[in-house]
């Protein structure tokens, strides 16, 4: 098949690529390392990919994009990327805000201190130590080491490669030193004299559509900055699902999504060190709390047992891998510490979870749902943890909505009805583009309560869609999506309380967490169905407490042997094995709280 040429424009940049004829430009695009937002999965819905087309020639439209251009949603001289097909050499412009290169979006908030003084323990990953040799003793090796080891009152000292070639060379042995420890059990590095003390930490919550990321001093124990972007494996699939499949068997794909984690990574690490007036070099340590599926492409460790029954994970417990030997650009000697998987799609973000909730040791029966691309569920029931995940889709992220978006500056992240109209409130107080997880959840629960919108997710006569603000609106088809994703998540809390013998009513809490901010109303939530009516002072938000989690592991060993314990401590269900599993998802189907209160337990 003969390659042809295309020539990409974005801002001031010119990228010439070939493709293979009929290929795709937005797999062009991605190949050519220009990946896009694809928020409709590159479906032809959501007219959103377009392109400009600078070329004389003009190749066929598809259905698509034909139906679109009737609805004067695809202007003259534009096509849509996800539907292009090349024919013939092409140059086309790519709009900069269509680049998936991210936003990078600052977040608030830190540890809360009170749950790092609630485990009294304050024993960062990554420490260093200026030690003195008493005048006795004779600069060496041994007596270094004796020194470390008496110092720090540690039995066991393992040594890298790095220090042990120091050792070696003597290029240390001088009376003062300061010693880089991880974990109280690794010898990472001397240095000779007071080496440079500042040392950071860098906490990580790799999810399929989102990255988050956190900058702590491991000094002081305080958070320097926070910030999210896109993942940028989005090009590769918008869910788990998609991308097991993209990678499993595929040594080569498997590295390309590895890769696209690394570069959103990277930009984020880098974003937060010019915030943080620090240089990469300083961040020693690393704690990621992602998916099971994340936490393996990370690794690069093959996914295949993750895409077909049972499901099993490869790993549970990983040992702390060095940041160099995956691809990560910090201080050479940096090290990774895994937040432990706890089953086939329930991974180190639902440890982490639970880690800053302190949910597996609180009395009392507590759920713990974790929104996101894949949701996660943990029910604990006295000492019992159960956990499961379900595939809740991108929906919540914006994904695959016609008017969908992350939580982006002027994404609608809150809305409310009153006086006939719908009140809204943006991200960033910008003019309306588009609405994210929150702001679709209360369209959804404010048109419940006006009456337009049935339990059974069907617009009442007379509107063809629920027009929200100016030129966005939620689509019959939109409606049914969020049915669904809502239907997976209120089915595997109910399968789960089933599976333990309790009603919801016996719930002492439920943990919210995950794709909300913290503009998410917990009052819609109940209304629209999603969270069981339980009086309000129950429902905690507890945001990203996976990424909250991982920055409290980075601080605390407590912690972080917590995390190691949980995998033999958690019962994992799988949902599609449970008795009336098909029946309940049916019956979740339904908006409202009526689901809760009608097929109570
Ligand atoms: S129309 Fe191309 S991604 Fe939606």
């Amino acid at each position: 098949m003969g390659r042809i040429k295309v020539r990409l424009i974005t801002g001031k940049r010119i990228v010439v690529s070939e493709a293979s004829r009929g290929q795709r430009l937005s797999r062009v695009l991605s190949e050519a390392g220009l990946p896009i937002k694809l928020y409709c999965q590159g479906r032809g819905i959501c007219g959103r990919c377009f392109v400009e087309v600078k070329s004389e020639c003009w190749p066929e439209e598809s259905e698509a994009e034909k139906g679109l251009r009737l609805e004067r949603r695809l202007r003259p001289g534009f096509r849509l990327a996800c539907q292009l097909r090349l024919r013939q050499p092409l140059t086309v412009r790519i709009p900069d805000d269509l680049l998936l290169l991210p936003e990078i979006k600052k977040l608030p908030g830190g540890i809360s201190p009170k749950r790092l003084y609630a485990l009294r323990d304050f024993n960062p990953l990554v420490k260093k130590y200026v030690l003195q040799l008493s005048v006795k003793s004779q600069p060496g090796a041994e007596s270094l080491l004796r020194t470390i080891k008496s110092g720090l009152g540690l039995k066991e000292l393992a040594i890298s490669p790095a220090a042990s070639r120091k050792l070696k060379t003597r290029t240390v042995f001088s009376r003062e030193f300061t010693a880089v420890i991880y974990d109280d059990r690794l010898l990472l590095d001397l240095e000779p004299g007071r080496g440079d003390d500042r040392i950071l930490g860098l906490a990580l919550d790799l999810g399929t559509t989102t990255v988050s990321a956190r900058l702590l001093d491991l000094v002081e124990g305080k958070t320097l900055a926070s910030a999210s972007s896109a993942n940028l494996q989005a090009a590769f699939g918008a869910d788990l699902i998609s991308r097991v499949g993209f990678a499993a068997g595929k040594p080569v794909h498997l590295q390309k999504l590895q890769r696209a984690a690394l570069n959103s990574i990277a930009r984020l690490t880098e974003a937060l060190s010019f915030e943080a007036r620090a240089r990469t070099k300083m961040i020693y340590a690393v704690c990621l709390a992602g998916n099971a599926v994340m936490n393996h492409l990370f690794l690069k460790v093959p996914v295949d047992s993750l895409g077909s029954a049972p499901f099993k994970p490869a790993f549970l417990l990983h040992d702390p891998v060095p940041a160099s030997e995956i691809g990560l650009r910090l201080n050479p000697l940096a090290m990774v510490f895994i937040s432990p998987n706890l089953g086939g799609f329930v991974g180190g973000d639902i440890t982490a979870g639970l880690i800053y909730t302190a949910l597996a040791d609180k009395p009392g029966n507590y759920l713990y749902v974790d929104l996101g691309t894949n949701g996660e569920i943990a029910l604990k029931k006295g000492r019992t943890i159960l956990v499961a995940s379900t595939a809740a889709g991108p929906a919540f992220e914006g994904s695959g909505i016609s008017c969908g978006l992350p939580a982006v500056p002027g994404a609608i992240e809150y809305v409310s009805w009153s006086e006939s109209k719908f009140v809204y409130r943006t991200t960033g107080r910008q003019k309306p583009t588009g609405l994210c997880g929150s702001g679709l959840l209360g369209v959804l629960a404010e048109s419940l309560k006006a009456g337009w919108l049935l339990p059974s997710g069907r617009i009442t006569a007379g509107r063809p869609e629920i027009q929200v603000a100016p030129r966005l609106a939620l689509t019959q088809p939109d409606i049914r999506k969020l049915q669904l994703a809502l239907a997976a998540i209120k089915s595997g809390m109910r399968l789960l309380l089933r599976s333990s013998g309790l009603k919801w009513t016996e719930l002492d809490g439920i943990y919210l967490a995950g794709v909300f901010g913290n503009s998410v109303d917990l009052a819609q939530c109940i209304t629209a169905g999603l969270l069981p009516p339980l009086p309000l002072r129950k429902i905690i938000f507890a945001g990203n407490a996976s990424l909250a989690g991982a920055g409290l592991m980075l601080l605390s060993q407590k912690a972080r042997r917590e995390a190691l314990k949980l995998p033999a401590r958690v019962q994992h269900i799988s949902l599609a094995e449970v008795d009336g599993f098909q029946a309940e998802f049916l019956k979740a189907l339904h908006l409202g709280r009526h689901y809760w209160r009608k097929n109570d337990a």
